[in-house]
């Protein structure tokens, strides 16, 4: 993929999961990542893993400083992409105003910053691929605001693709997917959400990271493609 040769992506929340599986594409097609995150051991061991063509900085997509601090030792960059958000997803009965507000405090506005500080640097070849999820349209359960903070990140993809170009904005929106995250919740809860997704799927399977990581590359790479949102969820019938 020489699209990437040379070219600088900057993958906060790319110390693990999806993230990293795209830094891996990156670096073996020629590029270099700026892998972002907020545990320093996490993202040390990412670009040992990684070599030359990875280096890290600290960040917490929370705090607007934060991400000023990480662009501004960012001279250049080609593509960014964020995986980076801590959330509480549930049902409007069961969570607090604060944790319904979760994901979009994280996931919505962490990516708006993300985008915004990223600005001054990002190439005007270059693209952003914002994080959805399937959720947007394929509510999984009782999730409205995680539902709903989906359904923004899309639009925000399609408002930044008009309000951006040339420089492209897409959006990966992807199903549930066998990875780091969720093998850090219950044994049960997992069970029952993959069980779940297996029933409800044109494919009946989840998903794994290398697949989302295969439409990230596409969305950087693709150059004729903006304000798109791409759907690797294993398919749905009625969307
Ligand atoms: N996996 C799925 O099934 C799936 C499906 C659809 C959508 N998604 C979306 O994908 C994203 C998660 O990606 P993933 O599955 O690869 O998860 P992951 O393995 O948990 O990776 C997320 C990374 O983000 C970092 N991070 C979290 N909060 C951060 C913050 N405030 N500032 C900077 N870094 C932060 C974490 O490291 P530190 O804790 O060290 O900071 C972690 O390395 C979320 O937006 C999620 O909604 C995932």
């Amino acid at each position: 993929m020489t699209a990437l040769q040379d070219r600088t992506v900057v993958l906060i929340g790319g110390g693990a999961g999806i993230g990293l599986e795209v830094a891996r594409r990156v670096v073996a097609a020629g590029g270099s990542v700026v892998l972002g995150g907020r545990t320093a051991a996490t993202l040390d061991a990412a670009v040992a893993e990684l070599g030359s063509a990875a280096t890290r900085r600290v960040v917490d997509t929370a705090s607007p400083e934060s991400v000023a601090a990480f662009f501004a030792g960012v001279p250049r960059v080609d593509h960014v992409f964020t995986t980076a958000a801590t959330y509480r997803v549930g049902s409007l009965r069961e969570l607090s105003e604060t944790d319904a507000a979760s994901p979009f405090e994280s996931k919505f506005w962490g990516q708006y910053r993300v985008v915004r500080h990223a600005l001054p640097v990002l190439a005007t070849d270059g693209s952003v691929v914002l994080m959805a999820g399937a959720a947007s349209v394929r509510p999984p359960g009782p999730a409205s605001a995680y539902v709903a903070c989906n359904a923004a990140i899309e639009g925000l993809g399609r408002g930044l693709a008009t309000e951006l170009a040339p420089i492209r904005v897409n959006v990966v929106s992807p199903g549930t997917i066998d990875g780091h995250l969720w093998s850090q919740r219950p044994d049960d809860v997992r069970e029952a959400a993959f069980a779940q997704y297996r029933r409800d799927t044109l494919l009946h399977r989840v998903g794994t990271e290398a697949e989302v990581a295969d439409a990230v590359l596409y969305l950087f790479t693709s150059g004729y493609t903006t304000g798109s949102v791409l759907y690797p969820d294993g398919g749905y019938a009625l969307r």
